[in-house]
């Protein structure tokens, strides 16, 4: 890589995050810590708005059309036409659940065990548009995967308006086979929406090839930026189909247009823009924006491949060292399902919340969600640390009451 002069990123170094205070930091499928350009991006643009009030603004309408490329770049979609900017991933399931023409009784299949941010909204678009949710469990496609798939597609047989899955599920760390879900979407007539704030930025994903129509995703996990920004994708064939229910005046066609021109430009009846673009409905996060846009920057100069691989040398480590220690490991068999998340059960009898506390108290940052104690490692993580781990794991043990 050409020498900038900036810092760059490089697997297993953290050079880019010296104010983190634990010595590994395991726990992006929380929320991530942020690195020094990504904290300087977001200081730059409140110095900006400091400085020079409104002045700032125009600066930053620019930089989101950046965004736009950067991450349509990263799932394989058009950056301009496809993506737009939102809160956070529940306000883009929220958008797209809420801006589609249904008709009554149509169903929705949804997934026990996953993260509620994708079942809430349905469940609510269910009761307001009188949909029927049918459920089947995310541990299914974990322990017998073909059977689960078969019994996927006898559903989409008896008429599926909606999937929506999450490409990861946040407690096991399971990829979901999201290209033979949306292949078979594709062959049953059903739409196929994806929660891939799991996947994007550690798992290589690729809308096309996936046959994702619709896609939401936060910033502050695998994405490595500030939260409260998001954003989502709804491929062009779907774009037409969207209700603007929630526009605002961001959503128009040159919504800008009536800040600077003549009184005849405050119109009210200027089209609204398609698709992602529509869903985007007033003032935004500029400063979240600028940290996702450093953020990416960063990653995308590794490439997410190389994260993925980078990864799994890290979880091939401590995998096979915890389970000799007696945890019982989520973990895929098969490396083409398997993410950013080591997930596993401990040995004794302490509560996953103990043993990650416990981990805390020897400065090793993990999470445990619904019982299960995670490992997510990502770009900073050095493989050295895992004997780091290895090490507390047994102080732990030995400590057993
Ligand atoms: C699968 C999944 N979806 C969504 C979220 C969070 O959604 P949001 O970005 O709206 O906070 C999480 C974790 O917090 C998650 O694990």
């Amino acid at each position: 890589m050409a020498d900038t002069g900036k810092p760059q990123a490089a697997l297993g170094q953290r050079a880019l995050l010296p104010d983190l205070q634990f010595h590994v930091y395991a726990n992006h499928a929380s929320i991530s810590p942020l690195s020094k350009p990504v904290s300087a991006a977001v200081d730059e643009v409140m110095a900006a708005q400091a400085r020079e009030g409104v002045g700032f603004f125009p600066m930053e309408v620019e930089r989101r059309e950046r965004l736009r490329e950067q991450l349509g770049t990263l799932i394989g979609a058009d950056g301009q036409s496809e993506i737009g900017l939102v809160a956070n991933t529940t306000a883009g399931v929220v958008a797209i659940a809420n801006s589609l023409p249904w008709r009554p009784r149509e169903r929705v299949l949804v997934l026990a065990g996953e993260f509620p941010t994708n079942v809430t909204p349905w469940q609510q678009a269910a009761k307001r548009h009188d949909l029927e949710l049918v459920w089947m469990y995310a541990e299914d496609f974990r322990h017998d995967r073909a059977t689960a798939l078969a019994e996927f597609e006898r559903h989409l047989a008896d008429g599926i308006r909606m999937v929506a899955v999450s490409a990861v599920q946040f407690t096991t760390g399971q990829l979901m086979p999201l290209a033979t879900m949306g292949a078979l979407c594709k062959r049953h007539g059903s739409e196929f929406f994806v929660d891939a704030i799991q996947a994007v930025g550690v798992v290589p994903m690729d809308v096309t090839t996936m046959g994702i129509d619709y896609l939401a995703c936060g910033s502050h996990k695998w994405l490595m930026a500030p939260e409260g920004v998001g954003f989502v994708y709804v491929s062009r064939d779907k774009a037409e189909q969207l209700e603007p229910h929630l526009a605002g005046w961001i959503s128009h066609e040159n919504a800008f247009e009536f800040l600077t021109g003549g009184p005849e430009t405050l119109r009210y009846d200027r089209p609204f823009q398609h698709g992602a673009r529509m869903l985007e409905s007033g003032t935004f996060n500029s400063i979240g924006c600028a940290g996702l846009s450093a953020s990416v920057t960063l990653i995308q100069s590794i490439g997410v491949e190389n994260i993925h691989a980078h990864v799994q040398v890290w979880l091939d480590a401590l995998e096979p060292a915890l389970t000799e220690r007696g945890f019982e490991s989520a973990r895929m068999a098969e490396a083409e399902n398997r993410s950013g998340i080591l997930s596993v059960r401990p040995p004794d009898h302490r509560p996953a919340a103990d043993w990650a506390a416990a981990l805390a108290d020897q400065g090793i940052s993990v999470a445990s969600p619904a019982g299960w104690l995670r490992f997510a490692p990502h770009w900073p993580n050095a493989l050295d640390e895992v004997e780091k781990v290895k090490s507390a794991v047994d102080a732990i043990l030995n400590s057993r009451p």
